[in-house]
């Protein structure tokens, strides 16, 4: 048979081809790495609000207990963001007078909401529920960090599926005695994590269907 192309094509066609094969996997990597990157999913920046809230002071120094301000978070789906009544049951009669406070005062006085923005947020297609939660013993801080060291609130690591099913594969090494709930300064020990083994198994917590996709895309 003739030979159509000289031995040293054949050569370059590889080298083409394993190249061509190096740069679509490098963009499909890149790519992926880029969208779970902490800049693109905000992690550790805090957005901007109407008033700069400080978790560190309230919540940390004052120890403001979380359901004070997040008083729906046990009995439903939502935490609830506070009113500006909840802020001035204190700031009608400390700091009356700050600048800093004043879309408090105003919003207050004109009956409207205070808009918050955002901080954590899993998209619209995703099941999320705290009372559930809640319920069996996960405590505030174990998902959402060090809350009260933060003067402006932002969020500590990204919400993403992986990061739920961490726990829904094996949840006891997360869970706390429901009383200790938002205790900032709680900590397991190994003996408590097999009693939460036992704990959970009674009242019939299933990690075995806890990963099914119906239980967060339903
Ligand atoms: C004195 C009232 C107050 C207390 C106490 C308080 N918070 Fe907040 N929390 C707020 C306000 C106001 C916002 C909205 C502004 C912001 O994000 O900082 C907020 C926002 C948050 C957010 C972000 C929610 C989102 O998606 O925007 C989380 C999470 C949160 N709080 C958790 C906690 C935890 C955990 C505790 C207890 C350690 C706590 N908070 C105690 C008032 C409070
Ligand atoms: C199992 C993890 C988990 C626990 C435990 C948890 N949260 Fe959340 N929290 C979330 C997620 C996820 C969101 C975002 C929900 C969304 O986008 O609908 C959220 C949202 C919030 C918000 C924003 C308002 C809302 O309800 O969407 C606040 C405030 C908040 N959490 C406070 C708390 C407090 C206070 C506690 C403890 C009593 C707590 N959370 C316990 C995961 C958790
Ligand atoms: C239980 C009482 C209490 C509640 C409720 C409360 N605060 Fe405060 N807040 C205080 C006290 C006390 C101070 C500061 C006093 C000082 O340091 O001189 C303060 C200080 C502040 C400051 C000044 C900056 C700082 O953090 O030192 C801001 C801003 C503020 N609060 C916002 C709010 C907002 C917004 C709410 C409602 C979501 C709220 N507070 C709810 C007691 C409260
Ligand atoms: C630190 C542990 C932990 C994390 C993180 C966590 N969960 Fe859970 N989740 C639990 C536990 C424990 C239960 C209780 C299971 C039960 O009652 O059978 C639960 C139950 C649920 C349920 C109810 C299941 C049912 O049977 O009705 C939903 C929905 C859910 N989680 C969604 C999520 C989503 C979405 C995330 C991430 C944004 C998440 N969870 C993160 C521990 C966790
Ligand atoms: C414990 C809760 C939980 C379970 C169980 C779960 N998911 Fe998710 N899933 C999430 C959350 C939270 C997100 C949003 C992630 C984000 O915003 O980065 C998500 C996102 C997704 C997405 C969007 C693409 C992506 O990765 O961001 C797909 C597709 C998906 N899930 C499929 C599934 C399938 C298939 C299953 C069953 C094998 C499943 N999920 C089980 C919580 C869950």
């Amino acid at each position: 048979m003739a030979q159509v192309f000289k031995p040293s094509a054949d050569v370059w066609l590889r080298a083409i081809l394993v190249t061509a094969a190096l740069t679509v996997a490098s963009i499909v990597v890149g790519g992926w790495v880029y969208l779970h990157s902490d800049w693109v999913t905000d992690v550790g920046e805090a957005p901007w609000q109407p008033v700069p809230f400080s978790h560190r002071h309230h919540a940390g120094e004052m120890e403001i207990d979380c359901r004070y301000c997040h008083y729906t978070v046990e009995q439903s789906a939502q935490a609830t963001l506070p009113t500006a009544e909840t802020c001035m049951t204190c700031h009608s009669k400390v700091w009356t007078e700050a600048d800093m406070l004043r879309p408090v005062r105003e919003a207050y006085a004109e009956g409207r909401p205070l808009v918050w923005n955002r901080v954590v947020n899993v998209p619209d297609y995703v099941y999320f529920n705290h009372a559930i939660h809640v319920d069996k013993g996960v405590g505030c801080t174990t998902c959402h960090g060090p809350i009260q060291e933060m003067a402006l609130t932002y969020e500590s690591h990204s919400y993403s599926m992986a990061w739920c099913l961490d726990c829904h594969r094996d949840p006891a090494p997360f869970v706390r005695p429901r009383d200790a709930l938002t205790d900032l300064r709680w900590k397991p020990t190994k003996d408590q994590i097999a009693a939460n083994r036992r704990r959970l198994h009674a009242e019939g917590v299933t990690p075995e269907t806890m990963t099914d996709c119906y239980t967060c895309h339903r």
